[in-house]
């Protein structure tokens, strides 16, 4: 380890104690969500099973909660509910990322765990330079970086970035979320036979690339993979303009089904999809786990989406993630479940299995709480249902369209919207309230809707509304937390 990653382990590591009472403070702490110990956290980064064990890096700003030089925090977890904190993974400590160790993942060969990750570089000048860097460890705890992997290639922007790498027979692929030189948001597709040494294949898909038109000046954090029978690009594009109820966010996540040829790199695809239709939900990440399932945690939080407007930065931390979901085809769209093992979390369950509610407003019996799951399955909705949360956010559904609300977080005077068509109607809702966060998984995966929540921390209401009649049952668990240290 060099001086200055020692220095950089030492700074952080003093910032953390230095602000661990304001920020165990916050009665906006999450309980089983991953949060920065202080700072700023965004992208989910290196998330992969290893001998049993789930590794999940993160984005990690620590001096401040703005972006900057990023590290890479680094949880571990046997089951994908109680999490530890590992020592810091990365620090921005070399010429090649003194700027940032930006976004990348992980792959095991060979008995140790590679990370690729982009080296963020600023010159003295302010011009970007972009590397895409390795890092191993034997134990999983420890990283040596062994430098660059890929410089940039002839035809784009220095905003090339968060490399994903998988292997495919005894090849191994990476995508990258790119810029070409006419502003265009890419994703370009390298291949190597000793992950050392890497060959571009060119763009695998992109604005102004086959018939998808302009979609957006850069792409960031891709993925692909192979999921029931399609080949899925998840990507993350910047500069796509509202359209309807789509693309309501400052950017967005999403993903392309296709299928992929290996030997050009392209992927021939459906239309974009979202995956998330809340208000915070950006930079996903997947890996194939060791039960063969695909798993992803997304990063709730959005770029330059009013991030400097949480209240949670007065106790000097921002942002968090979501629950890890499950990923399955259904044959014609993604389906997103929370993770098996996140039913280890509940306490006792309490069910109203038929309650009606008529031209009314109801609080029910028990309902309560905030660290809760609860489930609700719909007989009938006549007209028009609706959740208020908390005299905050609320969650209404008529005419096939469910929308979410809460007040605008910059002007509160102001109420805010995302709003989803559900081509079934609403016939369940899944949702997690973590203090300060809300997901709601619709139709049993269908859609979901992910956002940040601040309500009055002592204000517990829940209010049941019906114009008309609606009929459903609910169940509730109190949720346990995790461990953070
Ligand atoms: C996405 C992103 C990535 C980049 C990282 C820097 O949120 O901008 O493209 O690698 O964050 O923290």
């Amino acid at each position: 380890m060099s001086e200055r990653d020692l220095e950089l382990r030492r700074l952080a590591n003093e910032e953390v104690e230095k602000h661990k009472d304001t920020v165990e403070s916050d009665p906006y702490r999450l309980k089983y969500h991953h949060m920065p110990p202080v700072g700023l956290l965004n992208d989910p980064n290196g998330f992969i099973q290893w001998k049993g064990t789930y590794h999940l890096f993160y984005q990690w700003m620590p001096f401040d909660t703005g972006h900057g030089a990023k590290f890479w925090g680094h949880y571990a977890s046997e089951d994908l509910v109680k999490w530890r904190h590992e020592p810091i993974a990365l620090t921005p400590s070399d010429w090649f990322d003194k700027n940032g160790v930006y976004s990348g993942s992980a792959v095991v060969h060979d008995d140790e765990l590679y990370l690729f990750y982009t080296g963020n570089v600023k010159d003295e000048n302010d011009n970007r330079e972009a590397y895409q860097c390795i890092a191993v460890s034997q134990d999983g705890v420890h990283f040596e970086k062994q430098g660059v992997a890929v410089n940039l290639p002839e035809g784009y922007t220095p905003h090339f970035r968060d490399p994903k790498v998988w292997k495919k027979a005894d090849h191994w692929y990476m995508v990258i979320g790119a810029q070409s030189e006419d502003l265009q948001g890419k994703v370009v597709m390298f291949q190597s036979s000793d992950l050392k040494n890497w060959e571009l294949m060119g763009p695998v898909t992109g604005s102004g690339e086959g018939t998808l038109g302009s979609f957006g000046y850069m792409w960031e954090c891709p993925d692909l993979f192979a999921l029931g029978g399609k080949d899925i690009l998840i990507v993350s594009p910047q500069g796509l303009e509202p359209q309807g109820m789509n693309y309501a966010n400052t950017y967005q996540s999403g993903y392309f089904a296709g299928a992929l040829d290996y030997n050009t790199g392209k992927l021939e695809h459906e239309d974009f999809r979202e995956l998330d239709r809340g208000f915070e939900f950006y930079a996903p990440q997947t890996t194939l786990d060791e039960q063969g399932r695909r798993l992803l945690f997304g990063w709730m939080g959005v770029p330059d989406q009013y991030e400097q407007a949480h209240p949670t930065i007065e106790y000097q931390w921002v942002h968090c993630m979501t629950l890890p979901r499950e990923l399955t085809w259904n044959g014609t769209q993604i389906i997103q479940k929370p993770a098996e093992e996140l039913k280890q979390m509940r306490g006792p369950v309490l069910l109203h299995s038929s309650i009606t509610i008529n031209n009314d407003q109801k609080a029910i019996r028990g309902i309560e709480g905030k660290s809760v799951e609860w489930n609700l399955e719909f007989e009938k909705i006549e007209d028009q249902f609706a959740i208020e949360l908390f005299q905050y956010a609320s969650l209404s559904y008529k005419d096939g369209v469910l929308t979410l609300s809460r007040p605008h977080l910059e002007d509160k005077t102001k109420t805010e919207f995302r709003r989803v068509a559900l081509e079934q109607g609403l016939k369940s809702m899944r949702l997690y309230v973590d203090h300060s966060s809300l997901e709601v998984f619709i139709n049993e995966g269908e859609e979901v809707m992910t956002s940040r929540i601040f309500p009055q921390p002592e204000e517990e209401h829940i209010l049941f509304t019906s114009l008309g009649e609606s009929t459903f049952s609910i169940e509730q668990w109190k949720l346990d937390g995790f461990q953070h240290a």
